[in-house]
């Protein structure tokens, strides 16, 4: 309603209530149709900010979240564990895909303890990559070959193989529905999980910039999480059409590390428990995994930061 018509209406009911005489004011028509056309586009507006998912509003308006991270806890970590995939399952209890010719495996782990409570070594010439959990069978892709696996998650028995589309096998998620797969690329794929044919490819821009070296990652309330090779920071993306969403930058959990002497590689392996709302890091050979809350940075950042720590070159192999 405008204002000049609630002024009306206040001015209306001011009139003395015996005063019947006179007959009630006409609007001119023009007004009225303005008046209800711009009420229902407001409507149509608050209605739509409701509904709309909050990456989709995100995308709309392009706007960028910025986090930093706190820990919450640590845990114990394998540091024999080259991470390249790691997704929790219930009851504190992970999945791990580590990589290395001769060192690649798939292992069920307790948070708690950090102990390999179950491990199936792969074949030495097989390197293991990004792993994910779907109706009740794990599936672990391999970094050159092609071809990838799917395991019973009770006993790690090896059910089936599979080949897909990809240029190289490095990270896998799952929204419940299809599998989101990255080749170290700039592309985020969706992939059928019976077919393993890509249905839908998105190159991943942060703003007018391409994101490279998508590497392991994680489905979390409607966006893909994603590590990015070579540097400490997780881009979130909108999966439906390959907008980062936001930059979460953890660069002081390797440091420390590196700090208290570790020998680790790189940050790598983001697992969501969904129950609990629990989100944990690791990194490859790393001898902790973190539990860590997100928040935002309250100080500006600078154009060329993010592209400074987040936004390497494409990864060429040696
Ligand atoms: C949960 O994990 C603990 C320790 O690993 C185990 O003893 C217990 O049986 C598990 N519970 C269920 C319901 O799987
Ligand atoms: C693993 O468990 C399944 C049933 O859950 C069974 O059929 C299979 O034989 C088991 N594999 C091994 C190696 O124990």
């Amino acid at each position: 309603m405008g204002t000049k018509s609630l002024k009306r209406r206040v001015r209306d009911s001011q009139n003395p209530p015996m005063a019947v005489a006179a007959p009630p004011r006409r609007k001119p028509r023009s007004y009225v149709t303005v008046s209800v056309l711009l009420s229902a586009t407001l409507l149509a507006f608050v209605i739509f900010l409701l509904l709309a998912p909050s990456n989709t509003w995100r995308a709309f308006q392009r706007g960028v979240s910025y986090d930093t991270v706190t820990v919450i806890n640590e845990f114990p970590h394998d540091p024999q564990a080259f991470t390249q995939g790691l997704v929790y399952d219930t009851n504190d209890t992970f999945f791990e895909s580590t990589g290395l010719y001769g060192k690649s495996s798939v292992r069920r782990v307790a948070l708690r303890t950090g102990k390999v409570e179950d491990v199936q070594n792969m074949d030495t010439s097989l390197f293991g990559e990004g792993l994910t959990l779907l109706n009740n069978r794990l599936f672990q892709l391999t970094w050159l070959q092609k071809v990838g696996f799917i395991y019973n998650p009770k006993n790690l028995s090896k059910i089936a193989t599979f080949n897909h589309d990809m240029k190289d096998g490095w990270g896998l998620a799952t929204d419940g529905k299809v599998l989101f797969g990255s080749d170290g690329s700039s592309t985020l794929y969706q992939i059928d999980p019976q077919t393993f044919k890509a249905v839908s490819k998105q190159v991943v821009y942060y703003r007018s910039r391409e994101v490279h070296n998508l590497n392991e990652l994680e489905y979390i309330n409607g966006e893909v999480w994603a590590n990015v090779f070579m540097t400490d920071c997780i881009v979130r993306i909108s999966p439906s059409d390959g907008i980062v969403l936001g930059w979460i930058l953890l660069p002081k959990l390797r440091k420390e590390l590196m700090q208290a002497g570790n020998n680790v590689d790189v940050l790598n392996g983001i697992a969501w428990d969904g129950e609990q709302k629990r989100i944990f890091v690791t990194g490859k050979l790393w001898p902790k995994l973190y539990e860590i809350k997100v928040s935002p940075i309250n100080k500006p950042i600078e154009e060329g930061m993010i592209q400074q720590l987040c936004l390497p070159r494409p990864f060429k192999y040696p």
